[in-house]
């Protein structure tokens, strides 16, 4: 065998990323590079950095065998999150599958939106998070609000044991409490300072037209949001006002063209001081005002 030959059989960690993120790239995924390497670091036990300190680095066949099964699953579309098992939020680190939606950055918005605009409230208030996935808005709300009381709640069973699991690991589970059901319907009669959601406001005729990874592999259940969008906007905007105290507030995620149509309803529907506020891109995605005196 000459030398050439056994070289080429060597995969260092320099031209596992370089042929991985070309072919990912080839097939139209915009973070090729970053992928490739959050994967491969995953695989090696390295960060961004040490992949590039250690470029030259050879892979052992167990290393391969297990980046080559972790990319085969991205390439067919798998979220990254997915296959890392994780997903950074609001500095925190969350556990993140199949049984929710990945935690997006824009949503971070969300929790921004709500300390700001519950600042004058009592030290000890008690706060809403509808909708709560993999409990990211409502435990990154508890652990800046440690002396609130947050209540967590979804319709999916899946999605609970997730943001159960999370509430334990970042230690928010001592503020907080998860329940199960619709909308209000696990809060019958209990009034909030504070009621948050990020629901699903995809219409439902652009489900089909959506990236793979987000159609194929995130929860329906988090994504349709009905024929315009907004059916779960329009209840707990409805709903709501039965389950905030005086002066308490309802913040919103919308899609980026939901802004308007959502702060009229919050204002037909006599909401206080409504105001939309934009995500890093400039763009309309949360909602918030003070429920009708
Ligand atoms: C867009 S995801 C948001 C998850 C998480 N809060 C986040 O920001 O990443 C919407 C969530 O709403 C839940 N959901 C859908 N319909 C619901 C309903 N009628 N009542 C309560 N939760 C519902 C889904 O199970 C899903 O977890």
């Amino acid at each position: 065998m000459t030398q050439a030959a056994v070289s080429e059989d060597v995969w260092s960690i320099k031209r596992v990323l370089t042929w991985a993120a070309d072919d990912l790239r080839r097939r139209g995924n915009d973070s090729a590079r970053l992928d490739v390497e959050l994967l491969l670091g995953h695989v090696i036990g390295l960060d961004r950095i040490g992949l590039i300190m250690q470029s030259e680095r050879p892979l052992a066949a167990a290393e391969l065998s297990r980046f080559r099964e972790l990319f085969k699953r991205r390439r067919a579309g798998e979220p990254v999150a997915y296959l890392l098992g994780a997903r950074e939020f609001y500095g925190l680190s969350l556990r993140v599958d199949g049984r929710v939606l990945v935690p997006r950055p824009d949503s971070e918005r969300l929790v921004e939106v709500a300390l700001l605009r519950t600042r004058a409230r009592s030290m000890l208030g008690q706060a809403l998070d509808m909708c709560t996935g993999s409990g990211c808005i409502a435990i990154a709300f508890a652990r800046q609000r440690p002396t609130w009381n947050v209540t967590a709640s979804d319709i999916s069973e899946d999605a609970l044991a997730v943001a159960r699991d999370n509430a334990h690991r970042t230690g928010a589970i001592r503020n907080l409490r998860l329940v199960g059901g619709s909308l209000f319907a696990p809060v019958a009669g209990q009034r909030f300072d504070l009621v948050t959601a990020n629901p699903p406001y995809i219409p439902a005729g652009d489900i089909e037209s959506l990236p793979v990874d987000v159609r194929d592999f995130e929860p329906r259940l988090a994504l349709d949001g009905g024929p315009d969008g907004l059916d779960l906007v329009r209840e707990i905007v409805k709903q709501a006002p039965a389950h905030l105290t005086p002066g308490g507030l309802l913040a919103l995620e919308i899609a980026f063209d939901q802004g308007p149509r959502t702060a009229d309803l919050l204002r037909e529907l006599g909401y206080q001081d409504v105001a939309i506020a934009k995500d890093l891109g400039g763009r309309d995605r949360v909602v918030s005002g003070y429920g009708p005196p």
